[in-house]
């Protein structure tokens, strides 16, 4: 394993996928910024180029894995090694979407557990430690060879949510096991909070939502979830609490993937409102991650120069 060199100073690197999120990372941790220049080969194969020294010093590198998640997640390692290979002390990968996170581990015979090759392939490059904002699956950041945390972004969506008018909102998680996400919104926004049971067919991929009776009736409700890809766990949530005559819904995610026809669906069922963050940039992100993903690096660069 490559052995880290305790410097003072952090330098940001603002990743092509995330420039904006990566400047106001850099303003919040009172970091110099360094740009990348990028594009894209005639074949199609990625190039980048940092265009500022770094080092010598702590780097923090930008960069969300969301769609086109391979080819954000080869210029991520590309940004690691180069960093690296021109001297940079401590290399902290600050992925806000950690790309193929769902698939955390083997659901059906052969398939691929390629959360866990991501990780593998970040600590190859040269990464030091991650920082990722509300990672699908903590299990799966206890099987990386470095130092990962995974930060919540639901207070900095809650304030957003209660600046809208949303104080005292029922909150719901379409799944059980986003529960405690609804929670902390819950607590800032002062209202109560409920989960509905869902399954995913594994080969189909279509979800089932078990109807339960909710007091939603003329109150209004944020539906939270980590994700947003298809809209279709939101879309079907939406259903059941309209069914029940809730009056506005407004669904809130930290990352809003938003694939194919995703808002269009959710809108349809009711939701009035899509409210995600910068976590992955896109028409709903409405609020920043920056200040979360502030504390993720700080936490990280406190941590001894032994297990960095
Ligand atoms: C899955 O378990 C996640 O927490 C999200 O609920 C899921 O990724 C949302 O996917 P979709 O929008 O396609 O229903």
């Amino acid at each position: 394993m490559r052995r880290a060199t305790w410097v003072g100073s952090t330098i940001v690197v603002a990743g092509p996928a995330s420039p904006s999120l990566a400047a106001k990372l850099a303003e919040a941790l009172e970091a110099r910024l360094v740009e990348v220049e990028s594009k894209l080969f005639p074949d199609g194969e990625s190039y980048v180029r940092l265009k500022g020294g770094v080092e010598g010093e702590d780097v923090v590198i930008v960069q969300s894995c969301y769609q086109p998640q391979d080819k954000h997640l080869l210029e991520l390692l590309l940004l690691i090694d180069t960093a690296k290979d021109v001297g940079a002390g401590r290399v902290v990968a600050a992925v806000p979407y950690l790309a193929y996170s769902r698939q955390d581990k083997r659901f059906l015979e052969g398939e691929a557990v390629s959360g866990r090759l991501i990780l593998k392939l970040m600590s190859a490059a040269g990464a030091d430690g991650l920082v990722t904002v509300d990672v699908h699956s903590e299990g799966l950041l206890r099987q990386a060879a470095m130092p990962a945390v995974s930060v919540s972004a639901a207070p900095l969506l809650a304030s957003y949510l209660a600046s809208r008018g949303l104080k005292g909102a029922f909150v719901l998680s379409p799944d059980r096991k986003r529960e405690a996400e609804a929670r902390l919104v819950a607590e800032v926004l002062g209202g109560e909070h409920s989960y509905l049971e869902k399954t995913r067919d594994r080969v189909t991929g279509e979800v089932r939502t078990e109807v339960r009776r909710l007091p939603v009736g003329g109150r209004d409700v944020v539906v939270v979830d980590d994700i947003i890809s298809t809209g279709g766990t939101i879309a079907k949530a939406a259903s059941i609490v309209k069914a029940q005559g809730a009056r506005r819904v407004v669904a809130a995610c930290t990352h809003p993937i938003l694939a194919g026809g995703a808002l269009e669906r959710m809108y349809s069922a009711g939701v009035e409102e899509v409210v995600g963050t910068d976590a992955v940039e896109s028409e709903v992100s409405k609020v920043t991650v920056a200040p979360a993903l502030a504390q993720g690096v700080r936490r990280l660069l406190k941590l001894s120069r032994a297990s960095l």
